[in-house]
């Protein structure tokens, strides 16, 4: 039983053998324009807005992180939906500003942000960037003095507490992202009275990929706490307290989708809780892969079934070069689990083990050995599910110089 195989296919649905994105076959949809090609679902990505906001509070502002998929058309979509965008370079700013997001509305976050981005978030009025070190805090206070420009600005922190028990951690020990928590002290000091650098909160990202609610909760909680602390022990003001966020999808067998109803109980009896000791901070979250991931597709034609020493290679059009993650060298385990897939021109075909590779000149280019696949032939078309985050843009697309891949929204 692969439980997120389940759980991607639930969200579409069939006609006959065939897997149906958008009211058409992937058949039908790549048939139109070419393969390989992300497919991004448009409903879906409404459909998950949908879930979310009946699921958590009201008042808990939900941002866009962008580097989850910068496709401009989707972020034109992402705009209408949720409440603001995050954004980790110049690049993003620019394309967000494409999509018709203001400035206004985007948070800047990331260890390296060069003098450039920091003068051009200044001069376009960013809504707030997130102070990562004491070096870049001072230099952006100079940036604004000689721009004569102010800035609203969020430490992030990393903190002396353990964070999250799952996922892909982002917080505590050496990091180079935010500021150590034991600094703050010392930084709020020497910036609280800046007139160009407004302090009007702190971020903290505990980490990405987290399947467990209670962990999640459990996160939430301990920055609220840490939140407290510091209004009571220093002179910060409170205005804004992002607490990250993290919310996981299902990419490997035994993986569960993460219980969104139990996420957003939890938010609420947490604003409960605290709510009178932070009266009058916005508490917001940041998540990419939770909002976009499972609207996309990537789709590949097998282009030979081919028999070695009795193994069966499906050799597809697409590869590592276009979809890292699902090639498994984008950070997983020492395995390669495969991610999601199906045939998508034969669901009901009989199921067989197969090895899922690309037409690159490296093992590395697999999708999957020894899977379980329905029964493929030349022509057929190969999808790898929960595609729709850190898919075309977190993958090294130049490699062996193919043709990039197309981007289709249905
Ligand atoms: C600061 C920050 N915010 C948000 C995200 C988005 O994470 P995810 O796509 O897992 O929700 C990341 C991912 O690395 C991040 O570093």
């Amino acid at each position: 039983m692969n439980k997120a195989l389940s759980s991607c296919v639930a969200n579409f649905s069939k006609n006959g053998n065939d897997l149906v994105v958008g009211g058409r076959t992937v058949q039908e949809i790549v048939a139109e324009s070419r393969t390989p090609a992300y497919i991004y679902d448009l409903s879906l990505l409404r459909r998950r807005h949908g879930l979310l906001r009946k699921n958590l509070p009201a008042e808990l502002r939900i941002d866009y992180a962008v580097k989850a998929n910068p496709n401009v058309k989707m972020l034109r979509e992402l705009g209408t939906l949720y409440d603001g965008f995050d954004v980790a370079s110049a690049g993003e700013i620019a394309r967000a500003m494409e999509a018709g997001v203001a400035p206004g509305r985007m948070s800047f976050a990331g260890p390296g942000k060069s003098n450039e981005e920091l003068t051009r978030s200044v001069m376009l009025g960013i809504g707030s960037i997130s102070i990562e070190s004491e070096q870049e805090i001072a230099r952006l206070s100079r940036i604004c003095t000689d721009l004569n420009k102010s800035v609203n600005v969020l430490i992030r922190i990393n903190p002396h507490f353990e964070l999250s028990k799952s996922g892909l951690k982002m917080g505590g020990g050496a990091k180079q992202f935010g500021v150590d928590s034991e600094r703050l002290p010392a930084l709020l000091h020497k910036y609280c009275d800046d007139q160009r650098v407004h302090i009007r909160g702190v971020h903290i990202y505990a980490g990405s990929q987290n399947l467990s609610g209670d962990d999640i909760i459990a996160t939430f909680e301990k920055i609220i706490a840490y939140a407290i602390e510091l209004t009571r022990t220093t002179a910060i003001e409170m205005d804004i307290l992002n607490l990250g966020g993290g919310f996981g999808i299902p990419y490997f067998a035994m993986d569960d989708e993460l219980d969104i109803e139990a996420v957003g109980a939890g938010i609420i009896s947490l604003l409960e809780k605290y709510r009178k000791s932070l009266p009058h901070t916005l508490f917001k979250i940041e998540l990419g892969r939770y909002l976009i991931g499972p609207c996309g597709i990537y789709a590949a034609k097998v282009l030979y079934r081919k028999i070695s020493r009795d193994q069966v290679f499906i050799i597809i059009d697409g590869g590592m070069h276009q979809h890292l993650a699902a090639s498994g060298n984008m950070g997983q385990r020492l395995v390669h689990r495969p991610m999601p897939m199906t045939i998508a021109t034969a669901m009901d075909k009989p199921l067989e083990k197969v090895n899922v590779v690309g037409p690159l000149c490296t093992p590395l280019d697999t999708f999957g050995m020894n899977v379980e696949l329905p029964h493929a032939e030349e022509g057929d078309i190969l999808v790898v599910f929960n595609s729709g985050a850190y898919g075309f843009s977190a993958s090294p697309l130049r490699f062996l110089s193919h043709e990039e891949p197309g981007e289709i929204i249905v």
